[in-house]
């Protein structure tokens, strides 16, 4: 997120206009906590992790009463366009600030989950994956030594798109998303096959499995098998943070950067996102309705190659 920020910034200030940060999303908006930014403000920022304009959630946002504090004190210093980086929610609030008070607004698409619609990427995800890579290779040489069988548990509430890359990346046996229907009993009854040959095993759990978490399903192997040395690890919030990968960098500077130019160009309501290497804009309306599915051609891979 700091990249997009510094991205806004800066082109802003190339292209003339007067920026503005607002500290901690729209609960700093109504309480005023609105400064001016210029280069230096950005200097210094692209390598980390996290927003250094923070984030809230913001009750009060939600009410009519709260909105008209938030657009009043935008108004008071004369922002007349604004970037908001975020998902469904940011995307939310935005519309409905357009919708009572007339400002304008383009999305940046930011969340690990990579379950936008309106863009092959968002904004953080590919920092998240190469995290639960780098945790899952370590937890292999373990699995390895010991002969042990591990249910790592990375995020995704209703995404199974870390889960589905870093387990592809990280050459699991086994991969649990929210979108595709976890058909326990048969994994359960091929584990038992190559056991005979395989002396270790991983497996990865999006936390939003219908099945249940890592825990319920490591308990559910070990009915099946009592004699297996199960562990689980659940990585967490490690996924959230820490220095961002070339690729989301790149991708945060280039969402940024024409975030401020579609709204010189006029845009609002629209959400910037890249699709097939090109850079797109897709009204609010339609990126908050629909929810991106895991690639099939992905998923299909993957149970080809755990047989
Ligand atoms: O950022 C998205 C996400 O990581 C989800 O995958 C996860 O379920 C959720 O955030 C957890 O967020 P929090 O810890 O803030 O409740």
């Amino acid at each position: 997120m700091n990249a997009c920020i510094r991205a806004v910034v800066r082109t802003a200030i190339a292209k003339g206009i007067e920026i503005y940060g607002i500290r901690n999303g729209y609960e700093g908006m109504i309480e005023n906590h609105i400064f001016k930014m210029d280069t230096q403000s950005v200097a210094n920022i692209i390598q980390y992790g996290g927003t250094i304009l923070k984030t809230a959630r913001s009750e009060e946002f939600r009410t009519p009463a709260g909105r008209a504090k938030a657009a009043a004190n935008l108004i008071k210093h004369g922002i007349e366009g604004l970037v908001c980086i975020g998902g469904d929610g940011s995307y939310t609030g935005a519309k409905i600030l357009y919708a009572e008070h007339g400002i304008k607004t383009i999305g940046c698409p930011g969340t690990i989950d990579n379950d936008l619609w309106g863009t092959d990427y968002t904004i953080g995800f590919d920092t998240a994956v190469n995290t639960a890579l780098e945790a899952i290779d370590r937890i292999r040489d373990t699995a390895d030594s010991h002969n042990r069988v591990f249910f790592i548990e990375v995020m995704g509430r209703h995404s199974g798109a870390i889960a589905l890359s870093a387990g592809m990346a990280g050459g699991a046996e086994g991969i649990f998303i929210p979108e595709r229907k976890t058909e326990l009993e048969a994994i359960i009854a091929q584990f038992g096959k190559k056991k005979r040959k395989k002396a270790f095993s991983i497996f990865i759990i999006a936390e939003g499995d219908e099945q249940g978490n890592a825990h319920d399903i490591s308990k559910k192997f070990q009915e099946s098998f009592p004699g297996i040395d199960a562990k689980v690890s659940i990585l967490g919030h490690i996924q959230r943070g820490g220095s961002p990968t070339a690729n989301d960098r790149i991708l945060a500077t280039r969402l940024g950067s024409a975030a401020v130019i579609g709204l010189l160009e006029g845009r609002y309501n629209e959400a910037t996102g890249i699709i097939n290497h090109e850079l797109h804009f897709t009204p609010f309306e339609e990126a908050i309705g629909k929810k991106k599915d895991v690639e099939t051609e992905l998923w299909n891979t993957n149970l080809l190659i755990s047989c």
